[in-house]
């Protein structure tokens, strides 16, 4: 690649510095001269490293790290008071209607608009749904219309319009309102790629190691800038029953060092971003700080270590990385669904502005007073993984991925109804967002 690159220069009667060519293979190599061409300048006869167009291409926008085990019993309290007042505020943001707080609703005799957290629902017997929703003063309920099917979770906010019952107790709605955050697109004129990929699970016995390898070779090939590893790098150590049963590296350690070699093999121009997941060597309560620093320790340079979920800027688009543990809640509460409708629950996720609404289902969250899991900043895209799915999809103008698996089927997985689509990578183009699939 390299010679391509000087020749590239060459052709435009330019020597090129060794810096610059170093600079434009982390770039995305040719691939990257060739779609910027317009943009330098090739009237010298040396192209020095001052004349590349300077790109911020990473950083970290907001992540989660701390020491020890934080927070007291009410800041639980404090979470949900921030997760209600953030989603309030942006259900009034729109402009459209002026949603009230639940304390603050009178009756009135003509249309009212309020908003509020779901406490708890139940449907009567002639099928009509009863909320209960509160903010931190009181409580209200709510009488949702019969014609709205859409799934309803705990915890979540909700903007309602409708008239007062005759006792002033509860709401007869008319329309439901999500938050609903969304992304308008800009095309940049300058773009990477980045592959998604998620789960690896080394160490599983099913772990398929060949299908890996030839991924490692796509990136070496292919020019690609970033490869994110979206959680549950490697497949750890009793995280289910009789799991070690399936391991062929019985000791979490190993398991690291080996993820640590594969990761080896990627080229330097490559940077190497991992979140852990629930398989992975952290507390299983969310979010979850970055890998341990002695795990961190064996990775190669290129390595960027970080927190589930995190938000990453990659050459000014901003990704929201999360394991997604919670995809099990939003699953159980959508009739007939399947671990493949993965694309569903990522919208459902962006429609509510918020990753994992119900607390205590399927995961513990750490008592936190800041509600991580809002999706506060609004990402360009939004990387999942988990169930092992793999799928792609574009809602209100962000682009979300479920990143497959590089593990066949286990039995424990049969029994769960995991049904992988395994060895599939997204490659991500930053200018645009237009992506395509690629089988390993
Ligand atoms: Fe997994």
């Amino acid at each position: 690649m390299r010679d391509e690159i000087e020749r590239f220069f060459l052709e435009r009667g330019c020597l090129v510095e060794e810096k610059v060519i170093e600079e434009i293979e982390k770039r995305g190599g040719l691939d990257y001269v060739i779609k910027n061409q317009n943009r330098l300048d090739f009237s010298g006869p040396i192209f020095s490293i001052d004349r590349l167009p300077a790109v911020n291409d990473f950083s970290i926008v907001k992540e989660f790290n701390i020491n020890g085990y934080p927070g007291v019993a009410d800041s639980f309290v404090d979470m949900f008071r921030s997760r209600y007042h953030f989603l309030h505020e942006k259900l009034n943001s729109k402009g459209s209607h002026f949603f009230l707080p639940v304390s603050k609703a009178r009756k009135t005799e003509g249309t009212v608009f309020v908003s509020g957290m779901v406490q708890d629902y139940s449907e009567t017997k002639n099928g009509f749904r009863i909320l209960e929703i509160e903010d931190e003063n009181s409580s209200m309920k709510v009488i949702l219309p019969k014609n709205f099917k859409d799934i309803i979770i705990r915890d979540e906010v909700l903007g309602f319009s409708g008239r007062f019952s005759k006792d002033g107790e509860a709401i007869f709605a008319e329309n439901v309102y999500h938050p609903e955050i969304s992304k308008e697109l800009q095309i940049l004129d300058y773009g990477v790629k980045v592959l998604v990929v998620s789960d690896i699970h080394v160490g599983s016995k099913k772990f398929m190691r060949d299908n890996f390898l030839e991924m490692v070779d796509y990136v070496n090939s292919e020019g690609i800038s970033f490869v994110i590893m979206n959680g549950d790098l490697v497949d750890g150590i009793g995280v289910y029953p009789d799991q070690e049963n399936d391991l062929e590296i019985k000791d979490i350690n190993l398991q690291y060092r080996e993820l640590a070699d594969l990761i080896s093999k990627f080229g330097n121009h490559a940077r190497i971003i991992l979140i852990p997941g629930n398989h992975d060597i952290v507390y299983p309560m969310e979010p979850q700080n970055p890998l341990p620093p002695e795990i961190a320790a064996l990775f190669p340079p290129n390595v960027i270590s970080l927190s589930n979920p995190v938000w990453i800027q990659i050459s000014g688009r901003i990704f929201l990385l999360y394991h997604g543990t919670s995809i099990f809640d939003f699953l159980e509460s959508i009739p007939g669904s399947t671990l493949n409708d993965t694309a569903l629950v990522m919208k459902e996720m962006i429609k509510r502005g918020h990753l994992a609404p119900e607390y205590g289902r399927n995961l513990s969250f750490i008592p936190l007073k800041t509600d991580y899991y809002l999706i506060d900043p609004v990402p360009d895209v939004l990387v999942t993984g988990h169930v092992h799915d793999h799928s792609v999809t574009s809602y209100r103008g962000i682009l979300a991925v479920n990143g497959s698996t590089f593990q066949e089927q286990t039995g424990y997985q049969r029994m769960m109804n995991f049904n992988p689509k395994p060895a599939i990578g997204t490659v991500i183009d930053t200018s645009d967002l237009s992506y395509e699939t690629v089988k390993f």
